[in-house]
C-alpha cells in the first residue's frame, strides 16, 4: 500500500537514500532539507521548524504515515545541538498530528553510535529538559574549553534517551506510533568524508568505531532498516536504538549494557 513519508535531511547521504528507497517502494515522499527538496527548512531555528511543519500540512492534507528525521551535522559548534536534537525533537513533535492522522504511523529520527562516547552531561541534561539556550550555552561553553567534540555525542546521546522517554508515552506509543532510532556506524557520505580523507583522523575514527563486520557503509545499507521500521509490518518495536554499525556498539560496549 502506497503510503506517504516525510524524510528530513533528503538532500543528501541517508536521508537521500532513504528517500529514494521509500519512493522506489511506491511510497510517496516529501523531501525536507536545508537547501533543496520539496520542503526547504532551516532546523536549526523555531521560524524554520514552524515552516516545515506548516508545509507538511499544506502539502499532506494533514496526514502523515511516517517519519524519518535524519537531518544533521557533525560540527564541534552549539548549531549541531540545535539541528541533531532540537531541530529532531521539534520535527517529531511538530509532525506528530499529522501522523496521528495517519494509517499505520511509524516514526524514526537517525541518531549515532557516537551516542555511546564520552558526552557532555551538562549538554544532554540541558536537551533533555528541552531548553535550547541552555544546551547552546553548554555546547558553547564545551568548545571554548577545548572539547568541542562531546557537542556531537552529546546531541545524539540526548536524542536517543528522548526517544526512550517519549516512544512510551500516550502520545506516542498510546496513539499506536512506534518511535524509534537507528544509530549508524560510520557511513561514507559529505558528513564523514573530511574526517575520511584525512589519514590522522580517519586512523582515529577507525579505533573509536570499529566496525569488524563489513567496516565502513553505504547509505543505502541504512535505508532498509528505517524503510522497515517506518513500515507497517513493524508492529512491536519502539523505544529502541537500532545500531547499524557493523558491530561497533557489541565492540566498545561489549556485553556490560546488560
Ligand atoms: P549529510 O551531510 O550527507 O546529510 C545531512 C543532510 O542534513 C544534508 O542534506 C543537510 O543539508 C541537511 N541539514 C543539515 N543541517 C540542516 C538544517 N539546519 N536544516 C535542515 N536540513 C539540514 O550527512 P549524513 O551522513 O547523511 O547524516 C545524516 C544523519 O545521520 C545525521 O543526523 C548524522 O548525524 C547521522 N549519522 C551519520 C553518520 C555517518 O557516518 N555519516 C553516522 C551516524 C549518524
Amino acid at each position: 500500500m502506497s503510503r506517504t513519508c516525510l524524510v528530513t535531511g533528503a538532500a543528501s547521504g541517508i536521508g537521500k537514500a532513504t528517500a529514494a528507497r521509500l519512493a522506489q517502494r511506491g511510497h510517496t515522499v516529501l523531501r525536507a532539507d536545508l537547501r533543496d527538496g520539496d520542503i526547504r527548512a532551516d532546523l536549526s531555528t523555531p521560524d524554520g521548524r514552524a515552516a516545515l511543519v506548516a508545509r507538511a500540512r499544506e502539502l499532506t492534507g494533514g496526514r502523515l504515515d511516517a517519519v524519518v528525521s535524519c537531518a544533521g551535522v557533525a560540527h564541534f559548534d552549539p548549531l549541531t545541538v540545535r539541528v541533531n536534537h532540537f531541530g529532531a525533537v521539534a520535527t517529531l513533535d511538530g509532525l506528530r498530528p499529522l501522523l496521528a492522522a495517519g494509517t499505520d504511523p511509524r516514526a524514526v529520527v537517525v541518531g549515532s553510535i557516537d551516542s555511546v562516547h564520552p558526552t557532555d552531561p551538562a549538554i544532554v541534561a540541558a536537551a533533555l529538559a528541552g531548553d535550547e539556550e541552555a544546551a547552546t550555552a553548554a555546547a558553547r561553553a564545551a568548545v571554548d574549553r577545548g572539547e568541542g567534540h562531546l557537542v556531537y555525542s552529546s546531541s545524539k546521546a540526548a536524542i536517543a534517551r528522548w526517544v526512550r522517554r517519549a516512544a512510551v508515552t500516550a502520545e506516542w506509543a498510546g496513539a499506536g506510533v512506534p518511535l524509534n532510532a537507528v544509530a549508524p556506524g560510520v557511513v561514507l557520505t559529505p558528513l564523514t568524508r573530511p574526517l575520511l580523507d584525512d589519514p590522522d583522523l580517519r586512523a582515529l575514527v577507525e579505533r573509536s568505531v570499529p566496525m569488524p563486520l563489513h567496516g565502513h557503509a553505504r547509505p543505502e545499507q541504512i535505508a532498509p532498516l528505517i524503510d522497515w521500521l517506518v513500515s507497517p509490518e513493524n508492529t512491536l518495536v519502539t523505544g529502541q536504538v537500532v545500531f547499524a554499525d557493523g558491530g561497533a556498539d557489541a565492540t566498545l560496549r561489549g556485553d556490560g549494557v546488560w
